[in-house]
């Protein structure tokens, strides 16, 4: 089996598997879809295909990535776990007999990361039709109108693709879409993320950057356009390693940016630094709160470009869990090894529905010394999106941070909040609405681990309560006689 290079496969596939379910009842794109949906993710339920759109031709797919299963299936793993897997063992390059001993072995993994970089094609099935001009409209995608309070219709799983205008290295972003008339939308790129940091850039030079929007195309490519993937790194790599083969680009219609060849949609058009901002949201966001309006940069469509028969992929955020979590826990498991080649002490982290991606991170550490949990926390704040974590809570190398019910008791109970607790300052993310100012807020670090006596702790330390296993083992199989025990305890 191989990672699904278009939406259409990867339906096929879910379905192949019991995963999606067809509606071939109309449904309304203004609040219904969502109402429809919601209730789905939130029970695990299976990816949906809305089939009538009212005011659409087209498919409408939701959920696709609501799952730990549906997400393996994208990126082609049994269980996500094993991204970082396949992630270190790319990483893996150091040998003890010197400097040509580490080529030799590095060679064969230089040629695999070239083995991921995208490849050009000519043709493309994401431009079967090309409409430009006054035919180029965003009427024709059943966009919805999320949640009662929002705006508008949103684009809410978009591949927004620029291009640094002095390297020409391209970015891949997912940003959310107002939709403000046919021809127009807004740009929601957070200042920290890469779409805005072109958008800095041609300002500086002061011309309009040229942004190509691309609905669908390999599952691998929707996810790489959410991942954290650092700023000098093309997301393309990321997709071409998720894929195990390049992915195809095609040149855009109306600009030179490369396309997703795969993609149901893609929307060319421009932003011009030199055009006042223009409100955007309300947006019933990812917290599960409105996210407040505020000013952006404005989309202006020139082309649309798609197949011949398209599917509109899309999402709903709202209070977790959503689709959105599955899409973070990728993220999560495949960076992990990341993370461990600059900070080797952590043993796993994790990131709860709750905590919306950027409110609570644990952490287990193998603690080796004073004040361990300290270092760790200030290097992840320095680390990537990492810096907008408010809470991270450090416990010890045993805890098994994938259960926050297990993480939560063992940290509780281990701190003393007056000596345990360091707050620190940082660049907040832009949904977190309590920060003392916009972009900048607070942290809390929560030093959860056992304290040491070097630590100022001289008295023993409890031990976790523990049935014997020899007698537990017997009184289980007591209780599986009388059936008072279930599996296997
Ligand atoms: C469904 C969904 C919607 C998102 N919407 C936005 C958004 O509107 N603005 C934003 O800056 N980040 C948004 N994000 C987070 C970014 O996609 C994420 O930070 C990503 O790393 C940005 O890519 P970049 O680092 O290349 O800028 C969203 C993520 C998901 C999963």
């Amino acid at each position: 089996m191989s990672a699904p290079e278009s939406i259409g496969e990867f339906i096929a596939a879910l379905e192949r598997q019991g995963q999606l379910r067809r509606i071939s009842e109309p449904v309304d794109p203004h609040l219904e879809v969502t109402a429809l949906a919601e209730p789905v993710m939130k029970a695990g339920g299976p990816a949906l295909l809305f089939e009538r759109v009212q005011g659409a031709d087209c498919p409408l797919a939701i959920n696709l990535f609501g799952s730990r299963e549906r997400m393996g299936l994208a990126l082609n793993v049994d269980d996500l776990d094993q991204l970082g897997g396949r992630l270190k063992s790319l990483m893996e390059m150091d040998l003890p007999d010197g400097l040509w001993g580490k080529i030799r072995t590095a060679l064969p993994k230089l040629k695999d990361l070239a083995a991921f970089a995208p490849k050009k094609v000519k043709d493309a099935p994401c431009q079967e039709v090309v409409l430009t001009g006054e035919q180029a409209s965003l009427e024709m995608l059943p966009v919805l109108t999320c949640w009662p309070q929002d705006a508008g219709p949103f684009i809410t799983l978009p591949q927004v693709i620029t291009a640094h205008p002095e390297t020409g290295k391209q970015n891949f972003g997912m940003y959310r879409m107002q939709v403000y008339d046919p021809r127009t939308t807004g740009m929601h790129w957070h200042r920290h993320k890469g779409g805005a940091a072109h958008y800095r850039a041609a300002q500086e030079k002061g011309q309009r950057l040229p942004v190509a929007v691309a609905l669908g195309g390999p599952p691998a490519a929707v996810y790489a356009a959410c991942a954290p993937f650092p700023e000098h790194l093309e997301e393309t790599m990321l997709m071409g390693f998720l894929l195990g083969k390049p992915v195809k680009l095609v040149k855009a219609v109306t600009s030179d940016l490369m396309v997703p060849a795969e993609a149901e949609v893609v929307l060319e058009g421009y932003v011009d630094p030199a055009e006042p901002w223009r409100r955007e949201g309300p947006f019933g966001d990812h917290t599960g709160f409105y996210s407040l309006a505020d000013d952006y940069p404005v989309f202006h469509l020139t082309a649309v470009t798609h197949r011949k028969k398209f599917i509109y992929p899309t999402t709903i955020v709202g209070r977790p869990p959503m689709e959105d979590f599955y899409l973070g826990l990728a993220t999560e498991r495949l960076f992990l090894p990341l993370l461990q080649s600059v900070l080797p002490e952590v043993r796993d982290y994790h990131m709860p529905a709750e905590g919306v991606f950027h409110n609570l991170v644990f952490v287990a550490i193998d603690k080796q010394y004073p004040g361990h949990a300290y270092k760790v926390m200030n290097a992840l704040w320095g680390q990537g999106q990492m810096m907008f974590a408010k809470v991270i809570v450090v416990v010890d190398a045993e805890v098994n941070v994938q259960d926050p019910v297990e993480a939560w008791w063992e940290a509780l109970n281990h701190i003393d909040p007056q000596r345990d607790v360091l707050f620190s300052r940082g660049p907040a993310d832009a949904l977190d609405h309590a920060a003392q100012l916009p972009w900048l807020h607070s942290k809390m670090g929560i030093d959860g681990t056992r304290k040491w006596p070097e630590e100022g702790f001289d008295r023993p330390w409890p031990e976790r309560i523990v049935m014997t296993p020899e007698i537990q083992a017997a009184a289980n199989a007591k209780l599986r006689k009388w059936g008072l025990l279930g599996g296997g305890r």
